[in-house]
């Protein structure tokens, strides 16, 4: 497969097109960015994590009927993905308290919340990925009810299947972000990918923070956060 000219760049992926139309390459970069890009650095190594583990994810959740865009993986930062056009939705699962949840309904960190919860944002930088509901997501056109009750289906199968994953290398999955793709046929496949850049993890038994979150709040080590998260992963090869 030919990697050709770049179609896009995105704060922490490079996306290229191949010769083949209906096949895209990954490239994941070692950048990090919070709050909307105001923040800015580099994480050592966070391109080759955060490539390796969403393929393992999309491999897992593939061997559980979760339909995904993962193909090959090429290198230690490169993935052949099926070419998708993104819904242009952040989907949100959580099942503890944080981030802007804890801010937004005065929670505090770390409270468990009595079911897991589903929230979207516009996938849209210029208005600060804004939250919306599921009419908003529908009467803008974004979606249509069908593939929405789809992707809501899809996001809490995939919370069951993290949930337990996570939880077998020592480690409470808090929330994460999703996206999903809609392929040439229509097909709604889980895209773009799941990582410490898009989870919050913590450690079941320290409670001690293996994701984003120590370079959004400067917490210190990320690489170590990243590694850490990688080497327990690789365990359950
Ligand atoms: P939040 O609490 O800041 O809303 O974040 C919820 C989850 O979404 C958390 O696991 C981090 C992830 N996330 C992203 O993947 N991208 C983003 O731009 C933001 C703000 C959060
Ligand atoms: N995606 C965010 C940004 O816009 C970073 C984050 O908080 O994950 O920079």
């Amino acid at each position: 497969m030919e990697k050709l000219e770049q179609i896009y760049e995105g704060k922490a992926k490079k996306v290229f097109k191949t010769d083949d139309p209906e096949v895209f390459i990954v490239d994941y970069k070692d950048d990090a960015t919070a709050f909307n890009g105001l923040k800015k650095g580099t994480i050592v190594g966070k391109g080759s994590v955060n490539n390796r583990m969403t393929n393992m994810m999309m491999q897992l959740l593939e061997s559980r009927g979760v339909p995904t865009h993962f193909i090959k993986e090429l290198s230690d930062r490169e993935t052949a993905v099926k070419k998708v056009e993104i819904v242009k939705l952040e989907v949100i699962i959580r099942n503890i308290a944080a981030g802007s949840f804890s801010k937004r309904y005065g929670v505090a960190e770390g409270t468990p919340l009595r079911c897991s919860t589903i929230e979207f944002s516009l996938k849209d930088d210029a208005l600060g990925d804004p939250l919306i509901n599921d009419y908003h997501a529908v009467a803008l056109g974004v979606t249509t009810w069908e593939e929405l009750e789809t992707i809501k289906t899809l996001a809490f199968k995939i919370n069951d299947v993290m949930k337990e994953f996570f939880l077998s290398v020592g480690v409470t999955l808090v929330d994460f972000k999703l996206e999903f793709g809609k392929t040439s046929d229509g097909t709604i496949v889980l895209a773009d990918e799941i990582s410490p850049d898009t989870c919050r993890f913590w450690d079941v038994k320290t409670g001690e923070k293996l994701d984003k979150d120590r370079f959004r709040r400067d917490l210190g080590d990320p690489e170590g956060a990243y590694q850490e998260m990688m080497r327990r992963l690789s365990e359950k090869l």
